[in-house]
């Protein structure tokens, strides 16, 4: 189901014309449909409703607190990876037994905070990690639960850049040292090893990496004879972001998960983002100019890397939408651009594209995840504003930031 789409040539989230919007609001500006939230973090957990899985949305994704508010209320918890984020996530209202603590760097502040707000489990990454959670929860005079991350050695077959299960990457521990630390844990007297966890990358559309990341669990749990009362997969769950790309076949998945939780006591957890934030959203960007050069026209958009940093960082495909598609149509080489000085702030090449000119708004697709939660102020850009939509309503829910907040610090 889509909520974002063209209706009589004109693009719409649910019932509102983009174009409304972008007359209203200055751009560019992130455009969110809750449905289309909602229907998403739906289609997950009636996917895998066999096993009532806790879903830890990634805030890491997106980390607008309206959206938070949004999904906690339709039963999310939250992946957290910053004290900042676990701030937000229990501002949002998500209880810390629903919130998971991941992440390789967790300074002393952060863990303290983590114990003090009692989250479901603090996935460890190192021994020393958990040395020093053991200390801190031995002051605390508590026993603290935690998972442990694996490193399975699985790739995800995704873009290198967001691969982390290789037995290279700086993620989890390897099945020797995985096995060892479980050791030491059990001997420790504060500390409750609950879980286990993997997250081998991000955006993987086949269900085969993750049916081998079952079956490194599997030996695992042979080997160790521990009862996880917690098995943590991580996220990961792809999108289609073009025609050529599927998204991850969840009934496939759930089939897996049925299959392995079958005569355990564990109790399932997610982590994903991008499977339910992604496509939930739109940037809206204005062309400045359009400047002819040799080979190609230069079309020239008042949104910028800093805005959306996935094209630059991961090469990443977003497909650009005209607001109004019109028949005519514009042939040879357009190269969509932002106004950063770099040469990488570079969003799309096409061949073909309906005709446009100055002063038109155009719409990049797929942006709700790893968009605005990877902005930033280069070139002293302010962050954009953030709008949702639901039914015929929108609201600003984030504001663009101001010139004097971005001027004075
Ligand atoms: N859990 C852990 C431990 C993670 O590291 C991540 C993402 C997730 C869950 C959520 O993964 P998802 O379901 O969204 O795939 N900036 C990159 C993606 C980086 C992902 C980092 N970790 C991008 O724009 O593609």
């Amino acid at each position: 189901m889509n909520y974002i789409k063209l209706r009589k040539n004109n693009l719409c989230v649910e019932n509102i014309l983009v174009q409304k919007l972008a007359k209203k609001y200055q751009t560019p500006f992130y455009c969110y449909s809750l449905s289309q939230l909602k229907y998403n973090f739906n289609t997950l957990s009636n996917a895998f409703k066999t096993v009532k899985p806790i879903i830890c949305f990634s805030v890491k994704s997106n980390a607008n607190i309206s959206l938070l508010r949004e999904l906690k209320k339709i039963g999310a918890g939250a992946d957290v990876v910053s004290i900042g984020e676990l701030l937000k996530a229990i501002k949002a209202g998500i209880k810390p037994k629903k919130i998971v603590f991941s992440g390789i760097g967790k300074t002393e502040e952060e863990i303290r905070l983590a114990i003090k707000k009692r989250v479901l489990l603090i996935n460890v990454e190192s021994e020393n990690e958990v040395d020093l959670i053991n200390k801190i929860s031995k002051e605390f005079s508590r026993t603290i639960s935690i998972g442990i991350r694996l490193n399975p050695n699985v790739t995800g077959k995704t873009h290198r850049k967001i691969s982390t299960g290789g037995k290279d990457e700086k993620f989890g521990l390897s099945y020797k040292d995985f096995i060892n630390l479980c050791k030491k844990v059990k001997k420790m007297k504060n500390l409750n090893l609950q879980g286990i966890s993997v997250h081998i990358g991000s955006q993987i559309t086949s269900v085969s990496p993750f049916k081998k990341v079952l079956s490194v669990i599997n030996e695992i749990i042979d080997k160790t004879k521990i009862d996880f009362n917690f098995i943590d997969l991580g996220g990961g769950m792809g999108i289609s972001y073009s025609k050529k790309e599927k998204q991850i076949n969840l009934k496939q998945y759930a089939k897996l998960v049925n299959k392995f939780i079958k005569n355990k006591n564990s109790r399932i957890i997610f982590e994903p983002g991008r499977f339910i934030i992604g496509n939930a959203a739109i940037l809206i960007s204005k062309i400045i100019y359009i400047k002819k050069s040799n080979n190609k026209n230069f079309v020239i958009l008042d949104a910028g890397m800093n805005d959306l940093m996935r094209p630059a960082l991961y090469n990443a495909y977003h497909q650009i939408i005209p607001l109004k598609k019109i028949n005519k149509i514009f042939r040879g080489k357009i190269e969509f651009v932002g106004p950063v000085c770099e040469s990488s702030d570079k969003f799309l090449t096409q061949k073909r594209f309906s005709k446009i000119k100055e002063g038109d708004y155009v719409a990049i697709a797929n942006v709700g995840a790893y968009g605005m939660s990877l902005s930033s102020n280069y070139n002293t850009r302010p962050t954009i504003a953030e709008i949702m939509i639901t039914g015929s309503k929108h609201k600003i829910i984030k504001k663009r930031q101001s010139l004097a907040n971005l001027v004075n610090n």
